[in-house]
């Protein structure tokens, strides 16, 4: 059998809410290929549509929300039209997520083992004691101790990195071929994310899945992605294997990421710090790039025209490209950007 070339495809892809002061494009013409067992970190800041993104592509998009257009091929098949039951099928099979907040994803009135046997049970139809025998033996692999002694217990019972744990226990216990995690450490304090990262990182070595990690964390994306996409106001504005997105921003808003961001690599929790200005009300667009009026290097076209994501290994949408990327940012960061 051939190796496919990607395992999941979007293509245009758009996502809108309903609003009062009209539709809010919260996810606008994303396009993007993930290759078997690659890793795409999505960066951008608060708003700009990482998580909309991640639930379209998982179908998980409810009213006041709507996918207006595009694709999402998953293994060549387009999850945007599959009968509803064969989604459900692939969610938590092939394809899971990790969420950012364990509790509101774990149901507080089951036990661990209720919860992992169900699902184990749902996508592999093995039988109880076979699924009881993988929810331990995954449990183990993602070092939760006691792993006999945990099913017993409730979400409440555990702590918040034994229950972010869980959850990706959980999102791995039927071996997916892509897993999106969107923010997963969010939620923990400090040395509990650096745990969790570490697990995750390895657990993508040795099982050799597709991940989309969402964070706002640069140092964390560095450290986990081959690829990174930079997500502004619903649309990729940036994407390239990320060496080159460190060592040499093309986009203004990247580099300006990269800039607010006082240390990339040496702590790994570092959130961005605000870039001048705030961004676009997703109601109510300019016409032209929606990081113009933010934009240092902005011309009369940049807010009249909206520039096009231009298709080669290095992509930005940007009519004036940076050219020299390092000289855009602090030595230091250049230095970090050497590491990576
Ligand atoms: N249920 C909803 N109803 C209305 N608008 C929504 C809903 N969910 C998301 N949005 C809007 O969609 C836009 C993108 O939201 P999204 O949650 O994807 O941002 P994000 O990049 O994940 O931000 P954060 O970093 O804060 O998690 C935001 O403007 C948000 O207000
Ligand atoms: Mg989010």
């Amino acid at each position: 059998m051939s190796i496919p070339a990607s395992i999941l495809e979007v293509r245009r892809l758009r996502t809108s809410f309903e609003s009062p002061t009209g539709d809010l494009r919260a996810v606008d013409d994303v396009s993007f290929v993930l290759r078997p067992g690659e890793c795409l970190g999505i960066i951008g800041e608060s708003g700009s549509g990482k998580s909309v993104t991640c639930r379209s592509i998982m179908r998980l998009i409810t009213p006041p929300g709507r996918i207006i257009g595009g694709e999402v091929l998953f293994e060549g098949r387009n999850i945007l039209t599959l009968p509803m039951h064969e989604v459900e099928a692939l969610r938590g099979g092939a394809m899971s997520m990790i969420f950012q907040d364990p509790l509101t994803s774990l149901n507080p009135v089951f036990t661990i083992e209720r919860q992992m046997v169900d699902v184990i049970h749902r996508h592999t139809g093995c039988r109880s004691s076979a699924a009881r025998a993988r929810a331990v033996e995954i449990l183990g692999q993602v070092g939760v101790p006691m792993p006999t002694e945990r099913l017993r217990q409730y979400p409440f019972q555990l702590s918040g990195g034994l229950r972010q744990r869980i959850m990706i226990a959980l999102a791995l216990a039927c071996r997916p071929r892509l897993v999106i995690a969107d923010e997963p450490t969010t939620a923990l304090d400090v040395s509990i994310q650096a745990q969790i990262l570490d697990l995750l990182h390895d657990l993508k070595e040795q099982l050799n899945f597709a991940m989309i990690f969402v964070s706002h964390d640069l140092g964390v994306i560095a450290q986990l992605s081959d690829v990174v996409a930079i997500m502004y106001a619903g649309r990729l504005v940036e994407i390239a294997p990320t060496r080159q997105i460190f060592r040499q921003p093309r986009h203004p808003y990247t580099a300006a990421l990269l800039r607010s961001a006082p240390n990339l690599t040496s702590h790994r929790s570092n959130p961005l710090l605000p870039i001048e200005g705030n961004p676009p009300n997703l109601a109510a667009l300019p016409p032209g790039c929606s990081f113009a009026p933010r934009c240092p290097q902005r011309t009369a076209i940049c807010l009249e025209q909206m520039p096009i994501l231009v298709h080669n290994d290095h992509m930005f949408a940007c009519h004036h490209p940076l050219q020299d990327g390092p000289s855009h940012i602090p030595a230091q960061t250049a230095e970090e950007a050497e590491a990576v």
